[in-house]
């Protein structure tokens, strides 16, 4: 079985790799196809998932290419994880947000409008040769901000495009872990947006934990999210929400913490990551090695200022691991083998929220099997969550209209009517100011 891997020069493929190495069950991956345009990070990430496979008998076959229609031609599987712009494109999205005083984050606000008015038009493109050289194929988004992309890829391929991100999974085995409860038997009823959403109850045996957690400040200060928002908020609340809302309920605190950091997220991982791919390109260093130093580093800074800022000190040792390579192949095994999975997936809402209409790519707890992912019915969200959740999907609707017209009138309502940014006027200036920045914004007119 193939799988492509889009953006397969990036720093996370061996993440994938390594867990596809430890998989060794009948139909599982044989074959792995990297495409990426830059032949460099090809074949440094190539060197890490050569050693990675070093003894393992049935390690998957490893390709590259610059291809793109070559990529795509017999793949049962693509993981979709490109970076339109590189992570300088990324450090210019967060500069000119926090100049302009509102938050400079990937996904978030201002800054995950301008990545996402790149990155659509490419994903598009994408989705649309999928449909026509792999028909077949299941599209597993990576791509940030993953809700918006997704949505984008499955106007042109339906349910076969499915969105994933590990922050829910990690924050329901967070949560469970300080319950006591077993992760693999607990049902986290999580609700909303991709980096907006919501914890409302852990169930265990059909019983509601979550009342539990709440009810007690010293649980409450033992796991990140409970660092991030404080006790007294989370009980207020009556949820969990997605580590990302942090952006939302501390929007003054968080936008001070990173306007007062020496270098964006962003500008900080362009420059490790340069490190990383000139010494995975000298054959006298072992480029795994050289992996895991940089992975370890990237870890263990992931949201600092916002735990900075929050008081929330170090990241614990468990939640270094990631995981979000294991919610892919998790996806990719329950679809392949027709192992039924529940699982947190970004997909088409049909009548999940009753606030948003079907086509809206919502992200909530999914039964995965041969047929694909099936969102699971879900208790309304209260009002305030319902309103932040509708008023982004809106700005994310704008961004693809803005995307497939190339109206910077359009561009501007997606920036104006985000709850993070405060002006019109800021609105006109951003959208001025990522297209000078930005020459994937050229289409813009
Ligand atoms: C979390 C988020 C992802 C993000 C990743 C890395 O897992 O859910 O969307 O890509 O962190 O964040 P970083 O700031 O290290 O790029
Ligand atoms: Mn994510």
């Amino acid at each position: 079985m193939r799988l492509t891997i889009l953006g397969g020069g990036g720093f996370r493929v061996p993440l994938v790799y390594g867990a596809l190495l430890g998989d060794h069950a009948e139909g599982r991956v044989t074959e792995v196809v990297l495409h990426d345009p830059d032949d460099r990070r090809l074949r440094a990430v190539s060197r890490v998932l050569a050693e990675q496979a070093e003894g393992v008998a049935d390690a998957p076959a490893v390709s590259a290419t610059t291809d793109l229609d070559e990529a795509l031609r017999g793949a049962r599987f693509v993981f979709s994880a490109i970076r339109v712009g590189g992570l300088q494109g990324r450090a210019e999205d967060e500069r000119i947000a926090l100049a302009a005083g509102v938050p400079g984050q990937e996904t978030v606000g201002a800054g995950g409008i301008a990545y996402g008015l790149r990155t659509v038009p490419v994903a598009v493109d994408i989705a649309r040769r999928v449909a026509r050289l792999a028909p077949d194929a299941w599209v597993i988004n990576f791509t940030n901000p993953a809700g918006l992309v997704t949505e984008a890829m499955a106007r042109h391929l339906g349910d076969r495009v499915i969105g994933i991100c590990d922050s829910p999974v990690g924050l329901g085995r967070r949560i469970a872990r300080v319950l006591g409860a077993d992760p693999k038997r607990a049902f986290v009823d999580y609700v909303g947006l991709n980096h907006l959403g919501w914890v409302r109850a852990l169930r265990v045996a059909g019983r509601d934990e979550l009342p539990r957690l709440l009810g007690d400040p010293a649980l409450l200060g033992s796991f990140e999210e409970g660092r991030l928002f404080g006790a007294d908020w989370l009980r207020s609340l009556g949820a969990i929400p997605n580590e990302y809302l942090h952006y939302y309920y501390f929007n003054r605190e968080t936008v001070r913490a990173y306007q007062r950091a020496e270098r964006t997220r962003g500008a900080f991982l362009r420059d490790q990551q340069a490190r990383f791919y000139a010494e995975a390109a000298d054959p006298g260093v072992s480029a795994l090695r050289a992996w895991e130093r940089t992975r370890a580093e990237r870890e263990a800074t992931y949201m600092a200022e916002n735990r900075e800022s929050a008081g929330a000190g170090e990241r614990e040792e468990d939640d270094l691991s990631g995981g979000y390579e294991k919610v892919a192949l998790a996806l990719m095994r329950a679809i392949a083998r027709d192992e039924r999975a529940t699982l947190i997936l970004n997909v088409r809402n049909r009548s999940t929220l009753h606030v948003l209409d079907a086509d809206a790519v919502v992200e909530v707890p999914c039964l995965v099997d041969a047929g694909g992912a099936h969102p699971l019915a879900a208790d309304p969200l209260p009002g305030h969550a319902t309103g932040l959740v509708c008023a982004v999907k809106d700005v994310e609707r704008q961004v693809l209209s803005a995307a497939e017209s190339g109206s910077r009138a359009t561009a501007v309502k997606a920036f104006a009517l985000h709850p993070l940014v405060d002006s019109v006027n800021l609105a006109r200036r951003l959208v001025d100011e990522y297209a000078a920045a930005h020459p994937g914004l050229g289409y813009l007119k």
